[in-house]
């Protein structure tokens, strides 16, 4: 029995040990690292996006620096299913037979926001900076995501649907205040697919001496 005892005990202290010992899951990235590996995500997995995730990623977004700290935003998150697929049920329609809906509505399409079954949308105050504050908390959103293991897109393409007489009903559903524009939206989701980097051009860059 004593010997079982000290056995028993002698396993767990080296399981624990190794547990101390084990490497991280995810290596440790710095922060450029995590800016030139992230990319945009348009295949997602089903899984939906805990809402505690949804949160720290909209917190990441509004930590951003903004002009005068005037937080000239409105962020708005959905991960109800209903409600982005009576969006997207509302959008098929209107670019159907459109090269957008061409370029969209593949065999795999399922939802308006490339398939995410989340989506954070990023509407501006009508004033001077507004539209640059907004522009800086999409990629603190989008680096937060990446670290929780979430992938994400910046999309364009549903904003002038949202503000069309089709998408009106969902643009009044986000509840923005009064004379917010709609920026953007941000699909996010657990990545269902791993796309290489998109070259980038370095004679934009130029030192002035
Ligand atoms: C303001 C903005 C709008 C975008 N709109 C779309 C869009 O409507 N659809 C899409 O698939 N990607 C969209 N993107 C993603 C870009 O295509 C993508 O960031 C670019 O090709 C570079 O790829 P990377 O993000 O993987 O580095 C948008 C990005 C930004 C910043």
């Amino acid at each position: 029995m004593k010997e079982i005892l000290i056995t028993v005990i002698l396993c767990a202290t080296a399981l624990i040990g190794l547990r101390l010992a084990a490497p991280k899951a995810e290596p440790q990235q710095s922060v450029i690292e995590a800016i030139h590996a992230r990319r945009s995500i348009r295949q997602y997995k089903d899984t939906p996006v805990e809402d505690s995730k949804l949160m720290e990623v909209a917190k990441a977004g509004i930590a951003a620096p903004n002009a005068m700290n005037r937080q000239a935003w409105a962020v708005r998150v959905v991960n109800s299913r209903e409600w982005i697929d009576g969006c997207t049920a509302a959008f098929v329609p209107t670019v159907q037979g459109t090269p957008m809906g061409e370029h969209l509505l593949t065999p795999d399409f399922k939802n308006m926001f490339r398939n995410a079954p989340a989506v954070i949308f990023v509407a501006a105050e009508p004033s001077l900076f507004a539209g640059v504050d907004c522009g800086i908390m999409a990629q603190n959103m989008m680096l937060a995501a990446y670290e929780l293991g979430l992938g994400t897109c910046c999309l364009g393409s549903p904003v002038p649907f949202m503000n069309s007489d089709a998408g009106k009903p969902f643009l009044q559903s986000l509840n923005l205040p009064d004379g917010y524009t709609l920026q953007y939206a941000i699909a996010i989701g657990y990545p269902d697919q791993n796309p290489e980097a998109k070259p980038r051009d370095e004679s934009k860059i130029q030192f002035v001496k």
